[in-house]
């Protein structure tokens, strides 16, 4: 595995939190406390509302804004719903497709994520697609077959070219938002599941270039080992990132 060749992507998702007001604030706090911090790529996913003012304070610096969703239509009478177009001229250059959060209470499944993600790449955003086992999947034994159906459903009709701007984010539901992290070792068994996953479908240089991030209760106690991983990119961050100082610490763990 090489993992020199993939940059590392850390990136918070703020899921339903911050005003416009103290979206500007934080933006241009986790900024300054990342400046110079090229080593990896640093990207907060906000609330639609918070896009724009948010991409106008991260205007020439280190942080890159992205959404937390996005439909799979044009335009058009989808009431509630925002395009791909919408989000780029808001100021987004990532979106985040099939998030538990989304899975769960809004009903998504791996047709409507990957009809998202096609939408999103088609627009000329990068997206960062989510997947992961449930606890009981996992007690089961079955979290590689869960995982692997997912890669493979989520990414139909993706091209190879198009998988230059997918980054794949693995978040083990059990996980999320629960304190309880993967372990290095498990988050990096399961990353390199689907990192053979992506060699099947498009060969051994995609896979070996395709960013995959672990998800779930990262933070900056845990960040080190995690990211230490041969198979683990990045991070996909929710309750850390709204602390600034916590998602910079972070951010340094991936400089090494
Ligand atoms: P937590 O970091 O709060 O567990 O959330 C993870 C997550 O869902 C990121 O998308």
């Amino acid at each position: 595995m090489k993992k020199e060749v993939r940059k590392v992507v850390i990136a918070g998702n703020w899921k339903m939190n911050m005003t416009p007001s103290a979206a500007v604030e934080a933006v241009k706090e986790t900024a300054k406390l990342t400046d110079g911090k090229t080593g990896c790529e640093v990207v907060l996913c906000v609330p639609f509302v918070d896009i724009a003012p948010a991409a106008d304070a991260a205007k020439g610096t280190n942080v890159k804004i992205g959404a937390q969703n996005v439909h799979f239509e044009k335009k058009g009478a989808f009431t509630g719903e925002i395009s791909a177009d919408m989000l780029l001229e808001a100021g987004a250059e990532y979106v985040i497709v099939g998030h538990r959060e989304r899975r769960q209470y809004f009903g998504e499944t791996d047709e409507t994520v990957n009809k998202r993600a096609r939408a999103a790449l088609a627009a000329g955003l990068k997206v960062i697609l989510c997947l992961g086992e449930v606890l009981e999947q996992r007690q089961a034994g079955i979290t590689d077959e869960i995982v692997s159906m997912q890669t493979k459903l989520d990414l139909s009709g993706i091209t190879a070219e198009e998988m230059k701007n997918v980054i794949i984010a693995y978040e083990p539901v059990w996980a999320i938002g629960t304190g309880l992290t993967a372990t290095p070792e498990q988050a990096d068994e399961v990353c390199g599941v689907i990192r053979k996953v992506i060699a099947g479908l498009y060969g051994g240089d995609v896979a070996e270039s395709t960013v995959i991030q672990y998800g779930g209760s990262m933070n900056d106690g845990n960040a080190d080992d995690l990211l230490a991983k041969v198979n683990v990119d990045g991070g996909l961050i929710g309750g850390a990132s709204l602390v600034p100082e916590k998602f910079a610490r972070i951010v340094d763990a991936a400089q090494k």
